[in-house]
């Protein structure tokens, strides 16, 4: 049997970077974006230009710089979003799509547009014609289309599809459906809308009740050629489809999944999941499957008994085909500025001289405080050059003092980003904490003018040894719904903690915009 091509459709940049304390500046969009293509996903949806400036940006400069995948921008059927989306989709050329969205279900009509099924459906078909006078690509979403009436999806899916939709993708926006429901809805309205036949259609999860993956696959098993999900699962509450996971059943039960083939490197599987980690600070819960740090551990001595044996007694994918593990000699700080970049191609970064300088300076740095420098070790070290392009405050000085039957002082001195002119200003303070992490944060509060709340800290050493870098992951409440995640990364854990601070302050200054923006509907 001839195996048809299943696309993998992308959203971390979208769907992903929604969900709360997830976002991303540009620099790090490009970064997960040029990843997404290594890894060799299909589509890559890099965002909602229509919402903020920023979004628009990082739409446009994907669609520009990219190469490879599809690149589509989301829009709601409104004009202002859908030429917000063909301006910023432009640069991608043939590659482009736009993507439109509405929702279609009872609940939706009533409660969010008062709009009655034949005004929807006008507003469905006017989207999708004024898309495709800019684009050929047209994706089209019944948003809440697993809540839709059968009837009423089917018709809409069918007018979207006259008017030119060249995919249609029906999502379970709540998480509400069961494998067996979703598939059925999917064998219906191919069996029963017309023109269906001459379209992709599209599986897009969520994970409320945990069954995004399980409800993906049942899409593919009913004729589905598109299945969207984001890297390690991050999006709006629950999640979305975690795309690993979905790739690696695919792929291991090609058995269950005869009838399609896709076109992914999952050697690329653990570094991007790695990287979209550390640039949105979502930490990836040990267990998950796939690409959490215990999912092919073997404790238990049976198991490793059993392992040693044969491998495949207890691991159904071998891990080192996904990039797990994958360990070369560690380089130390005799390695030269060659070496480093030879490693850091090898890793998958493409960087300019000039970051390739900053990165060689920062390596020497940490080559004196620890023996050997790890490819996890300069995965930080790129990142916090991405994160000092785009910093409005930078670390510049930090001094502690704490001890039993002392109370923790903090001295910071801090930089403030250089305006269109002039110098970058510098400013210090010091203060007192509960400890000296409270007593560094609660100076920068001091010097920035900003008070975060901390909701949640978490530290983790990037690579092995006693003088192990450690990664700090902090997520902040600075008010009027902005919630923020932070990274930053030293040996020294309070610097890593003030760094990680910093980076959610700094976030506050693009968020801030885009929340407002959001608020008043512009
Ligand atoms: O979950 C959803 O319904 C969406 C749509 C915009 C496709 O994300
Ligand atoms: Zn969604």
């Amino acid at each position: 049997m001839n195996s048809e091509r299943l696309l993998i459709y992308d959203t971390t940049l979208r769907d992903g970077e929604q969900c709360p304390g997830a976002s991303m500046n540009l620099r790090e969009k490009m970064e997960v974006a040029r990843q997404l293509a290594r890894l060799g996903v299909d589509v890559i949806e890099a965002g909602f230009p229509v919402i903020s400036q920023g979004d628009f940006e990082a739409v446009s400069a994907i669609a520009r710089e990219v190469r490879g995948p599809i690149i589509t921008g989301l829009a709601r059927c409104v004009p202002k979003d859908i030429e917000a989306a063909a301006r910023a989709i432009k640069p991608a050329g043939k590659r482009g799509r736009i993507h439109v969205f509405l929702g279609t279900s009872k609940i939706h009509r009533q409660f969010k547009f008062g709009k009655a099924r034949d005004e929807i459906l006008r507003l469905a078909v006017e989207g999708v014609k004024l898309a495709r006078k800019y684009c050929r690509n047209v994706q089209f979403s019944p948003e809440d289309g697993s809540r839709t009436e059968l009837d009423f999806l089917t018709q809409i899916v069918e007018a979207a599809i006259s008017a030119g939709a060249t995919t249609i993708n029906i999502p379970d926006t709540v998480g509400y459906a069961t494998p067996k429901e979703y598939g059925a809805m999917f064998a219906h309205v191919i069996a029963n809308a017309r023109g269906a036949r001459d379209v992709v259609f599209s599986a897009h999860c969520h994970d409320d009740l945990g069954m995004a993956v399980a409800n993906s696959l049942s899409a593919v098993q009913n004729g589905v050629r598109q299945v969207e999900g984001t890297i390690n699962g991050i999006g709006e509450r629950a999640g979305n489809a975690a795309l690993e996971e979905v790739i690696m059943a695919l792929r291991t039960r090609r058995d269950a999944f005869t009838s399609v083939e896709m076109g992914v490197n999952v050697r690329e599987i653990m570094r991007t999941s790695r990287l979209v980690s550390r640039m949105c600070g979502f930490v990836v819960q040990r267990n998950k499957a796939i690409v959490g740090e215990n999912a092919f551990a073997h404790s238990a001595g049976i198991h490793q008994d059993g392992i040693l044996k044969k491998r495949e007694t207890y691991e159904i994918m071998n891990p080192e085909e996904i990039g797990w593990g994958v360990t070369e000699l560690p380089l130390t700080k005799h390695s030269g500025r060659h070496a480093l970049a030879l490693r850091l191609k090898h890793l998958g970064y493409r960087l300019t001289d000039r970051d390739l300088n900053a990165v060689f300076a920062r390596f020497k740095a940490l080559g004196d405080k620890k023996k050997f420098v790890y490819d996890d070790d300069l995965g930080t070290l790129v990142d916090e050059r991405a994160f000092e392009a785009s910093e409005v405050w930078s670390l510049d000085y930090l001094s502690v003092t704490a001890g039993t039957g002392l109370v923790p002082t903090a001295t910071v001195r801090l930089k403030k980003r250089a305006g269109t002119s002039g110098a970058p200003s510098s400013y210090e303070d010091a203060g007192t904490g509960d400890g000296p992490v409270d007593a560094a944060l609660k100076t920068i509060d001091r010097i920035t003018d900003r008070r975060g709340k901390l909701l949640d800290y978490q530290l983790r050493a990037v690579s092995a040894g006693k003088d192990a870098i450690g990664e700090v992951t902090i997520k902040a409440d600075f008010g009027k719904g902005l919630i923020l995640t932070g990274k930053g990364a030293s040996t020294d854990i309070i610097e890593a903690s003030a760094r990680a601070y910093l980076n959610a302050v700094n976030r506050t200054f693009a968020c801030s915009k885009r929340i407002a923006r959001a608020a008043s509907g512009s």
